[in-house]
């Protein structure tokens, strides 16, 4: 773990996360600096700033230094910051609110985003934390059986299924799901087992909101196990929280962490500035072809609907 000269570090949980002190992120940051602080987010996959007092600017110039801006296929940018998204959710918003389920963020992307930074401006006077999950220690805790047969294995990423799972289970959105657009069926093949690009550490790389089946298989055969790894997952000792206040930032590694964003403030309104970075296409331990996926090779499919 980095023990930087340039910054103080204070991890908050034993499975990742740390705060890093003394850092002005309004100002510019120097090679070294920075190269320190990419450091410590690949070793503690989630590192929060506090009492930063930051423009959208001076927000957008500091994430571009991990990775440039990337789109969201269903919710809009800010009009005047196209970089950034608004997460908003008003006092008298009850509908579901953005990232209120465990998840890595559009993992249904051929390449999904490689992290995020997320800047709270207002924020409710109680609740609305965020959680995360270290999903290179939870690979590391699963049996060396489980995690032999999941090498191999790719799964089946949908945006869709999403989609239809929170309007059946919440029935309607928050404010910051206006500008979502219409429902259309996204679907990409992921291994099981992801590599990291930087480190070669290996994850678990499925998650509850858009994994639908593994390769080969139906989604009813699928299910059980998807259901058990991510119950697994999210168990405490694999965790860390975050107490926002105005002006904390955090940025995360998409590729090897889920996390939570907590609904338990309603009646107060909260607004999060979020900077989402592109990311590669992810690496398994074989390559793609090797596994034989196809949805149309499933032989007897019906994709769990019998
Ligand atoms: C998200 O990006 O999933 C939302 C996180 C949050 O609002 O805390």
């Amino acid at each position: 773990m980095i023990n930087s000269s340039h910054f103080g570090i204070k991890p908050v949980s034993g499975a990742l996360g740390a705060e890093i002190d003394g850092v002005d992120l309004g100002k510019p940051i120097s090679a070294v600096v920075f190269d320190d602080l990419h450091q410590a987010l690949m070793d503690y996959k989630v590192i929060f700033f506090r009492d930063q007092d930051l423009t959208p600017e001076q927000h957008i110039a500091f994430s571009r230094r991990f990775g440039e801006p990337m789109e969201d296929m269903f919710v809009k940018e800010s009009e005047d910051y196209p970089e950034l998204m608004e997460l908003l959710k008003e006092a008298d918003d009850t509908g579901y609110n953005f990232g209120g389920s465990w998840h890595s963020d559009s993992t249904y992307r051929t390449s999904p985003p490689m992290g995020v930074s997320l800047y709270a401006r207002e924020l409710p006077p109680f609740g609305g934390d965020t959680i995360w999950c270290n999903m290179e220690m939870v690979f590391e805790n699963l049996s060396a059986g489980m995690q032999s047969m999941l090498e191999p294995l790719y799964a089946e990423h949908l945006a869709q299924g999403y989609r239809e799972k929170l309007a059946v289970i919440k029935g309607d959105y928050s404010k910051s799901f206006e500008n979502v657009g219409d429902v259309v069926r996204v679907e990409v093949n992921h291994p099981v087992v992801r590599v990291h690009p930087v480190t070669g550490r290996k994850s678990l790389f499925i998650n509850d909101a858009y994994t639908h089946r593994f390769a080969n298989m139906t989604a009813e055969e699928s299910q059980p196990l998807i259901e058990y790894l991510c119950n697994f997952a999210i168990r405490p000792y694999f965790t860390c929280r975050f107490s926002w206040q105005p002006g904390s930032l955090a940025i995360w590694d998409n590729r090897n962490t889920m996390h939570y964003a907590i609904s338990d403030y309603h009646g107060h309104r909260r607004l999060m500035h979020r900077y989402t970075m592109k990311g590669d296409k992810p690496m398994g331990m074989v390559s793609y072809p090797e596994c034989n996926m196809s949805s149309d090779n499933i032989s007897g499919n019906n994709n769990g609907n019998l």
